[in-house]
């Protein structure tokens, strides 16, 4: 078993999981990934590494609370223990010497930036965070982000922090940075990508998106997770998870990842109602 050292609530929503995983902390890298089972044989769900520690063996998962398995394992407090952590897996994010980047962050992609933009600066790229949430309570980690960029900048759309607005405001941000980025890297919603990834586009700036599917193996197996970028058929766990937004079939990938929707949250809703009888 691999025993969990903290498993709290970030904000609404939003959970912060660290984990024993000697394994795993030794060899992770910047945008790899684990699979995590709650019970054996229980749903596998993928979650990006948003920290680690190699010292003390342990990795930091953030994981959005949306169906049935992910609910159970908010629940499960510090001392417990997960079946699985299976990683790291997936490609790292290439780390080069670009010049500028910026590194955009929603959701749980505001914690899986992270490991990212700390590792793009360590090697002396200037580094631009962006982070994007409905209202300025859904936001985390500002002070860790401030410590691995060059300026973090925020966006709400309810003006409650930062600048008001959305993701669509990428292309004015990007006209009052002293430096035209050479890269984008967008990690969060596929919404979030899909639109990061548009407004990127007319400016010809290169953006790389972590995608966000549902898997079961992780190890191009079962074919689940199976992409399209650029008219090929891809698997995301094994030659992603990092494509090139321009050429990622959104709609596609957006069809696919509601199929089971309705299925994750039906043990959610008769749970409630047994709950009201
Ligand atoms: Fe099975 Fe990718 S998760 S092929």
């Amino acid at each position: 078993m691999f025993k969990l050292i903290e498993n709290r609530p970030l904000v609404p929503n939003l959970h912060m999981l660290r984990v024993e995983a000697p394994e795993v902390a030794r060899s992770v890298q910047p945008g790899q990934f684990v699979i995590v089972r709650v019970e054996e044989d229980g749903e596998r769900i993928p979650l990006s590494v948003a920290d680690w520690d190699s010292e003390q063996g342990t990795i930091t998962l953030i994981y959005m609370t949306i169906g049935a398995t992910t609910h159970r394992l908010s629940r499960l407090p510090a001392g417990d223990g997960l079946p699985t952590v299976a990683g790291p897996l997936g490609n790292a994010m290439e780390i080069d010497h670009f010049g500028s980047v910026v590194c955009v962050g929603g959701c749980y992609g505001i914690g899986s930036i992270y490991p990212i933009a700390r590792a793009l600066r360590e090697i002396g790229n200037t580094v631009t965070i962006i982070i994007e949430a409905r209202s300025s309570y859904l936001l985390y980690w500002q002070e860790k982000l401030k410590q691995v960029s060059d300026r973090l900048i925020v966006i709400t759309r309810d003006g409650s922090g930062g600048l008001k607005g959305h993701i669509d405001n990428l292309p004015a941000i990007i006209e009052r940075l002293p430096q035209r980025p050479q890269r984008v890297i967008a990690n969060g919603c596929n919404f979030l990508m899909m639109r990061a990834s548009e407004q990127t586009r007319p400016l010809a700036i290169p953006t790389i998106v972590s995608l966000n599917t549902l898997m079961i193996d992780g190890t191009g197996m079962c074919g689940v997770c199976r992409v399209t970028v650029d008219d090929t058929v891809k698997f995301a766990c094994v030659d992603g998870p990092h494509f090139d937004g321009h050429k990622v079939d959104w709609a596609e990938l957006n069809k696919r990842r509601q199929a089971y929707l309705r299925e994750e949250t039906i043990p959610l809703r008769s749970s409630a109602g047994t709950a009201e009888q």
